[in-house]
């Protein structure tokens, strides 16, 4: 067990001295979770394999998922890359820094450990001054995959990061809840037309509004369970997002979602168990279950995606058994959220109506 520090910073103007820490730990191949605007990273200097290694054993995860590379300003992509696609640099011009990550040809300098052994690579920049803050002073690119146990959900505040990693890493940057709360779009601009592989804060729709042709790979959509034998997302095979209940997602129209949503929880609550149930604030009263929870309003996705990660903790600090979830619209940011909760369930959707 390391003794794990807490690092308070200010979110808009983080203090000199605690970045200062936190990147001499970095530069000596330490471990330091940070805020960005989607959710807490897990950070290693991207250049130091023995780093890297010590990530993937500190969140318990599979060596052939690779990390996102996050960069403090666009000129960084440049070495790490083999070429910059012209698509690439309209894209990173428009989202950069934002919750856009994108997959390039990887350039010699980068170790096989930090991609997983591919010939690609995923970057971003991130747009939070945390952690453009801590990349600059660190003077390295930094690995940084989600800053949870492998499978549990992403971590949207430093409690949630502590909850999973105190005394595996060395330390926490604490600038309070995250932004956005889902993690970043995956666009992969090595496949023609260019792929959606992981839905996130970015939405497909104003990608496509810049690029004309975008598509959404299914395992982007999540409403079924794929078998990926291709080595491309590597990510995409393992288990995600999941909290410890039994969790069943309802979709369709609200009215056919509320009626099977109450009989499901009536159905459960009938064998005993403990039932949780996860709605709207359009729909929360109407539910009778052990714990209900609101994500927020349909009428404001942002609310939605910033609750979803801490909702999903706490029904497991609960102690429920099973989690029945409302669907929701797949619109801009609800294709966000609804592959998460789609992954989450472990592909338990029914379909009413
Ligand atoms: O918002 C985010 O993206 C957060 C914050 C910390 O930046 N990071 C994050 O990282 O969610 P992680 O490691 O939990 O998710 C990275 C995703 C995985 O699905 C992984 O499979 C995929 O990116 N990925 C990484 N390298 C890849 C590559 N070369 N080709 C395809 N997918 C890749
Ligand atoms: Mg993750």
């Amino acid at each position: 067990m390391k003794k794990t520090l807490l690092l308070k910073v200010d979110p808009n103007t983080p203090q000199a001295e605690a970045i200062q820490v936190a990147a001499e730990i970095i530069k000596k191949g330490g471990l330091v979770a940070f805020p960005t605007e989607t959710v807490y990273g897990l950070g290693a200097d991207a250049l130091n394999p023995k780093a890297v290694k010590a990530l993937f054993k500190a969140k318990k995860r599979p060596p052939d998922n690779p990390p996102i590379v996050h960069v403090g300003e666009l000129q960084d992509v440049y070495g790490l890359v083999k070429e910059v696609p012209k698509k690439a640099e309209q894209l990173m011009k428009k989202f950069w820094p934002g919750p856009l990550t994108l997959i390039f040809k990887r350039s010699k300098i980068v170790p096989d450990e930090t991609v997983s052994g591919l010939d690609t690579i995923a970057i971003r920049m991130p747009k939070h001054n945390v952690a453009l803050a801590l990349i600059k002073e660190s003077g390295c690119p930094i690995a940084a995959p989600s800053a949870n146990l492998a499978g549990r959900p992403s971590p949207t505040t430093a409690q949630h990061v502590l909850e999973d990693l105190d005394g595996r890493i060395d330390a926490v940057l604490d600038a309070g809840p995250t932004k956005i709360g889902v993690e970043s779009t995956v666009l992969d601009l090595t496949a023609d037309p260019p792929q959606i592989l992981r839905p996130g804060g970015t939405p497909y729709e104003i990608i496509k509004e810049v690029l004309g042709e975008v598509e959404l790979h299914p395992v982007a959509i999540a409403d079924r369970k794929i078998h990926v034998n291709k080595a491309r997302s590597p990510g995409m095979k393992h288990r995600h997002y999941a909290p410890k209940a039994k969790m069943v997602v309802v979709e369709g129209d609200l009215e056919d979602v509320i009626r099977k949503v109450a009989e499901l929880a009536d159905y459960y609550k009938q064998r005993k168990a403990k039932v949780g149930v996860l709605a709207t604030d359009e729909t929360a009263t109407i539910y009778r279950a052990d714990v209900v929870k609101s994500l927020g309003s349909r009428n404001r996705l942002e609310e939605i995606a910033q609750n979803l990660f801490r909702l999903l903790r706490e029904f497991d600090l609960e102690g429920v058994d099973v989690i029945i979830a409302e669907g929701l619209p797949t619109e801009g940011l609800g294709l966000a959220v609804m592959n998460r909760l789609r992954k989450a369930s472990g592909y338990r959707i029914v379909k009413v109506g």
